[in-house]
């Protein structure tokens, strides 16, 4: 496999069974060329000795933090500075806790959170620990800041039951951990600018005209550029999420805030990814003072204009070879609206779907969406959000790339 020839990958083997399969890991990635340093937690010495991992590897393998030597280099963080990738096979429910934790007490833990490098985990454990609803907490929060989960299969088990909690098959884990080598660099030197969440149209300074969007969408979208190495602006309006590591947030409430925000990046831009649920339409005039229910009576009158066309003013105004990447949620047909927005408003991509799908439903961490462009339409099965994004800035860097 090309992609790993000379790369720098930190394989953390943690105390599970499944231990002795990253044996096979380590071997089969040092084969395709990988430097492959093993780091062993204390009790995934238990299950496989260090020695058999050093000889397929030629590398010592790490265990302590608190060695005097390495020390000189800053060694406890030194793995985690030079690593191209992290993996971690099999990955403990203990050090997914600890990871979603934010950790620090062994070298594992630790090399985790000094990296910029892509994190892959592939779990394994008995299946009432990987169902338990603390494990998956865990493993939202860490896919929610960017790790890639491998998740495990269903089979017969150590423990003696069949159902979900084996190591993924190496062939996957694999796979995964080219991926986000490929993928961590497909947007080096970019600069991506994602719109996200609704916008609030203020009616008066306590009302407003809003829509369900929950910027999961457009906030996946943002994580994903960002793992691929681009420099990201995620132009939000009010949601309930936190703007993913290594994006800046530029806060926005209304269309028009949104439009100035977006254009005032444009210049820069090499992709617009217009993922926020802009308000068509705002009240004509917004009360300065609250609007009292006994002014107004038994009935009231809310009159609204259309907002302006931002995606039109983008579209006029990127700089040349610039992507812009719309977005149509309809209740209905959302493909041919999509491919009717693709023309009238010249747009490179748009991504459609129907919102009345309830996989596909407002606030829902799954979608099932269709790519609508020049090069033809591409309908995806049901993924989730975060699978999606992966997508669309994959389709993005190979646009770029052109
Ligand atoms: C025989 C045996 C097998 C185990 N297998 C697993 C496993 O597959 N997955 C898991 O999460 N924990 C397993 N454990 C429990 C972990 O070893 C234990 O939680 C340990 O504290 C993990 O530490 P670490 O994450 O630092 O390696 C097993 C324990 C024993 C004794």
């Amino acid at each position: 496999m090309e992609a790993l020839r000379g790369r720098f990958i930190v394989l953390g083997v943690t105390g599970s069974i499944a231990a002795y399969k990253s044996v096979e890991l380590a071997r089969r990635l040092t084969q395709a060329g990988a430097t492959v340093q093993v780091v062993m937690s204390r009790s995934a010495t238990e299950f496989v000795r260090p020695l058999t991992f050093q000889a397929l590897t030629y590398r010592p393998v790490e265990v302590e933090m608190f060695q005097i030597q390495d020390e000189r280099a800053a060694g406890h963080i030194a793995m985690g500075r030079q690593a191209d990738v992290v993996v971690i096979a099999p990955a403990t429910a203990h050090v997914l806790a600890r990871l979603a934790n934010g950790f620090s007490d062994d070298l594992i833990a630790t090399t985790v959170l000094a990296t910029d490098a892509p994190i892959v985990l592939a779990p394994a454990m008995e299946t009432h620990m990987w169902q338990n609803a603390a494990t998956r907490a865990n493993v939202a929060t860490l896919r929610e800041r960017g790790a890639r989960i491998v998740e495990p299969e269903s089979g017969p088990l150590a423990s003696g039951d069949i159902g979900p909690g084996r190591l993924a098959s190496l062939e996957r884990i694999e796979a995964a951990v080219v991926e986000a080598l490929t993928a961590s660099q497909a947007l080096a030197g970019r600069r991506v600018v994602v719109t996200a969440g609704p916008t609030l149209e203020p009616i008066d300074p306590v009302r407003f005209v809003s829509n369900r969007s929950s910027g999961k969408m457009g906030y996946a979208i943002a994580a994903a550029a960002a793992d691929a190495g681009a420099e990201v602006f995620l132009v939000s309006g009010p949601t309930a999420l936190r703007a993913p590591a290594g994006t800046q947030l530029v806060p926005i409430e209304t269309a028009e805030q949104l439009r100035d925000a977006v254009l005032g990046l444009l210049p820069n831009a090499d992709a617009v990814v217009m993922a926020a649920a802009v308000a068509d339409y705002r009240p004509i005039e917004t009360r300065e003072r609250k609007i009292k229910k006994r002014d107004a009576g038994k009935e009231m009158t809310l009159r609204l204009t259309e907002n302006p066309d931002i995606l039109k003013a983008i579209v006029a105004a990127r700089r040349a070879g610039a992507i812009v990447v719309g977005f149509k949620a309809e209740t209905g047909d959302a493909t041919a609206e999509a491919g009717r927005m693709l023309r009238e408003k010249k747009l490179d991509l748009v991504v459609a779907n129907d919102v009345s799908d309830p996989g596909s439903a407002f606030g829902s961490d799954t979608d099932r969406v269709t790519f609508v462009s020049a090069d033809g339409v591409e309908a995806l099965p049901l993924l989730a959000k975060t699978e999606v994004a992966r997508r669309l800035v994959a389709k993005l860097a190979e646009r770029l790339a052109r």
